[in-house]
């Protein structure tokens, strides 16, 4: 009996204790840290954008997010796709946002819902629908009752859907905090005393919401009480929020930068990132977000403007591929695990800072119980030896030490012991006899798309139109076309010397066909200016301008209303007496969009499609179709357009995106290794000068059958379909790791004095890991224990070397999937005394 009684006793315990798990937590802060449940929180963030990635992609997304020590993912919500019609939502597939949320709390990670609406992100219209740009009387973001009307109507209906699924921490679910508008701040004199009055009321409209979690605004100086203004930026060490009863945190902290097309490549050094989070968490900051963790991919028409590219890899420590970045993803890892180790001082008081010397800085955050330190060299050219509690510390510049027991380092963010892990996009045979460009040709069919107006929508105006105004964002495509009666004594038909049409655009591509023929093309952000000499004939001339918008832009004081398309002049003129007709106030006929949209040709179903050889190629305006069996295996899958023009494709009716592999970045600005020291900015490191912005684009594994797959393309430049060849990313056959005797101990094996003596303190190791699980190490490349030199990939010996190096290396590695090398003489001897060594191995998996 009192045995049963005591069972009862404590299942009745266990339920309790299921039941605590998924009932509310009480979310709060103060002056240090969110706090939860009353207790204050360090915490790490990351941005994953869900619809920058698939459904099946988030559950191992969000898994490496925790395994990287993430305890929130931060996503912003994109009304556009979810209001894709002014009251029609979609919140499947890809915009299925209670599947990512409550993904993220299957994991045990908490959600940063950044509602916005407006959320800037590199998206298209910054977010907004673009109806929204039609509700008669509209003024976006400011103190305008029908775009307020609209704001809150968009909130509301995402934050009742969050409450009807339990999401809330208030009610058991992982959101702990919400985001109203997005950086205003930076732009909000531009709209004068309104913008006040707007804020405020977004930030009683928020709370009215009553989610029952804090909300924040990020760049908001003037947030009103209650709302956390937290900070963006490359560095927020600096940033003191508004009031002293709020905590310091940081919303987007940018691992890289975005693309653009026509623009190199942005990266953005391990050592710089995770210099700029450890000086945030010295200075008093308790939540951190990187913008991006994993970035993915702009599908469908989604990408901003003007002109980002459909990569939105950001070189975030997850790439586009949902592959690990490494050293970048298992340097912040390690960076995260000793934030972590000083969590308990650092939620309990404040940081005492004290010069160490010019640009030497310690932090100290102590208890009776604890003390956790941080040790700073801002400083971007020499390092330095500080003394700090009587011992001697190591301090490259432009890097901080975390001694988490104010003695014994466990992490220096300079000091690199993640190994690189190379990646490779493997082009791959699709028949098994080869899988050549040639035969993958003789399967294309195509049509083409009429040059200028076929549709029957078409319409008359005189004048130019601007573009958004008239297409609505419908579709990238906007005929303007004009028909014009020449008489045989006009000078524009002068023999030797033709006539120049001169064409004006505020952006993005404009195509110019004269009589059915393309006679120029050109690009530009927000201006496009041809002047295109043109064979007219004597009667009647068609003049066709094809208008094309790459993204929307997203970003700026009144973004919505830069407009796009050819706003004019258009002027015809004669080379040679220089008299000139004024073209755009004459009566235009105008096609939004192109037939071939109208008719789903991008489903590859249509009865149209034509298998006559000749295939024609580098005409434009031709639709492609192909059909294709999926890459084997299980790895990410890329289409490489290299040989096509620009365009948009589509596999199996699902839009990759566009392509524009001709659009090339311009020669200036990059450099083949990039200082991390001193301060980063978006050009500081940059590759990929003179080659195209985007070749690779990513084809998710899910959307894919495996075999009898549609490829469509729109190819409105001009190309030649059948040389784009299909690749899978590969990671892991190489390693490369260099790890000197000053590194500290790799962070796992942190342990602090009180628990273990002097002499057993572990010395630095050198790891190798081959992340595919069906692989070992299978060769050593190099390795050398004295002064080596270089990078990975191109390790050379210096002055000292230890023979046994190689031998001992190969030893304890090969034929293993992992490996740890004590960096110390004891193991590979004294090559040469007094001077601090490394050990670099560069090392093949298969
Ligand atoms: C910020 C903005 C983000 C994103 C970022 C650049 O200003 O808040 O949404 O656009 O810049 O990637």
């Amino acid at each position: 009996m009192v045995k049963g009684g005591r069972k009862m006793k404590m299942m009745l315990l266990l339920v309790l204790q299921i039941v605590v798990a998924v009932t509310a937590a009480n979310v709060t802060y103060d002056h240090r840290a969110l706090v939860i449940d009353g207790k204050r929180k360090i915490l790490i963030s990351g941005s994953i954008h869900y619809p920058r990635s698939t459904p099946e992609m988030w559950p191992d997304l969000i898994q490496k997010s925790k395994d990287g020590g993430l305890d929130v993912i931060e996503t912003y919500v994109f009304w556009s796709g979810h209001e894709p019609e002014k009251n029609k939502y979609n919140f499947e597939g890809r915009y299925d946002l209670v599947k990512f949320v409550k993904l993220a709390a299957k994991a045990g990670l908490y959600v940063h819902l950044r509602i916005g609406p407006y959320v800037c992100a590199e998206w298209n219209y910054g977010g907004f629908p673009v109806w929204l740009h039609f509700v008669p009387g509209i003024k976006f973001r400011t103190d305008n009752e029908p775009f307020k009307a609209e704001m809150q109507r968009f909130t509301t209906k995402i934050v009742d859907l969050m409450k009807q699924e339990k999401l809330y921490a208030s009610q058991g679910g992982p959101i702990i905090l919400s985001q109203i508008e997005n950086e205003y701040g930076n732009i909000d004199s531009a709209y004068g005393a309104a913008a006040k009055s707007y804020i405020k009321w977004s930030a009683s409209m928020a709370l009215s919401l009553d989610t029952g979690v804090p909300w924040n605004m990020c760049q908001q100086a003037d947030a009103p009480d209650t709302m956390i203004n937290t900070c963006n930026g490359f560095y927020c060490d600096q940033f003191t929020p508004n009031s002293k009863n709020k905590p310091k945190m940081w919303t987007e902290n940018w691992s890289g930068w975005f693309l653009g097309f026509g623009d190199p490549s942005p990266y953005r050094p391990v050592e710089d990132l995770a210099f700029a989070v450890a000086r945030f968490y010295q200075r008093g900051g308790t939540f951190q977000n990187y913008y991006m963790y994993h970035g993915g991919t702009n599908f469908d028409r989604t990408s901003g403007g003007p002109l980002i590219s459909t990569s939105y890899d950001y070189d975030a420590p997850i790439d586009e591929y949902g592959l690990l970045r490494q050293s970048k993803w298992g340097h912040l890892r390690d960076l995260h695990k000793a934030i972590k180790l000083c969590e308990d001082s650092l939620i309990a008081t404040e940081p005492t800072i004290t010069s160490l010397g010019s640009n030497l800085e310690a932090a100290v955050y102590k208890t009776s119980g604890s003390c956790s330190a941080f040790l700073a060299n801002v400083g971007t050219k020499s390092d330095a030896t500080v003394t700090f509690n009587g011992q001697s510390y190591h301090l490259p510049a432009w890097s901080v030490s975390i001694l988490p027991d104010c003695k014994n380092v466990a992490f220096n963010t300079a000091k690199i012991n993640s190994a690189t892990v190379s990646t490779a996009f493997a082009r791959q045979s699709l028949k098994p006899d080869g899988g050549s460009s040639a035969e993958l040709c003789s399967q294309w069919s195509y049509i083409k798309e009429p040059i200028g107006i076929s549709k029957t929508d078409a319409f008359l105006k005189p004048g130019l139109l601007e573009q958004i105004n008239t297409t609505a964002d419908k579709s990238d495509y906007l005929w303007y076309s004009l028909r014009m009666d020449i008489k045989g004594d006009e000078t524009f038909l002068d023999e030797g010397s033709k006539a120049v049409l001169h064409i004006e655009s505020i952006g993005q591509v404009v195509y110019a066909f004269i009589n059915g023929k393309l006679a120029g093309s050109g690009h530009g952000k927000q201006k496009i200016t041809l002047d295109i000499p043109v064979d007219l004939v004597s009667g009647k001339n068609t003049i066709d301008l094809l208008s094309v918008t790459v993204g929307l832009a997203n970003y700026g004081a009144f973004f919505d209303l830069v407009g796009a398309g050819v706003t004019g002049p258009v002027t015809l003129k004669s080379a040679k007496s220089g008299s000139s007709v004024d073209l755009a106030s004459q009566q235009w006929t105008y096609q939004v969009g192109l037939k071939g949209e109208d008719t789903g040709l991008a489903t590859g179903d249509s009865p149209e499609w034509v298998s006559k050889t000749p295939l024609p190629t580098k005409q434009p305006l031709v639709w492609y179709k192909t059909t294709f069996d999926a890459p084997s295996g299980s790895e990410p899958v890329a289409i490489d357009f290299t040989g096509t023009g620009k365009g948009i494709a589509w596999v199996n009716g699902q839009s990759i995106g566009r392509y524009w592999p001709t659009s090339i970045a311009g020669n200036n600005g990059c450099t083949d290794s990039c200082d991390y020291r001193g301060s980063y900015r978006a050009n500081k490191c940059l590759k990929n000068c003179g080659k195209p912005s985007q070749t690779l684009y990513h084809v998710p594994r899910s959307w894919l059958k495996p075999s009898g797959n549609t490829l469509v393309l729109l190819e409105e430049m001009g190309g030649d379909p059948t040389q784009i060849s299909f690749t899978t990313k590969q990671t892991g056959s190489s390693l490369c790791l260099m790890v000197s005797q000053s590194h500290p101990a790799p962070v796992d094996t942190w342990t602090s004095d009180s628990k273990i003596s002097k002499k057993k303190r572990t010395r630095p190791v050198l790891s190798l890991h081959c992340p595919v699980s069906t692989q070992v190490i299978s060769s050593i490349k190099f390795a050398s224990f004295g002064t080596p030199k270089g990078t990975c990939g191109s390790f050379t010996h210096g002055h000292c070397n230890s023979s046994r190096s190689l031998s001992l290396v190969q030893k304890a590695c090969i034929g293993l999937r992992s490996c740890n090398l004590e960096v110390s003489t004891r193991v590979f001897g004294e090559p040469c005394r007094g001077v601090v060594k490394s050990l670099a191995v560069e090392a093949s998996c298969s």
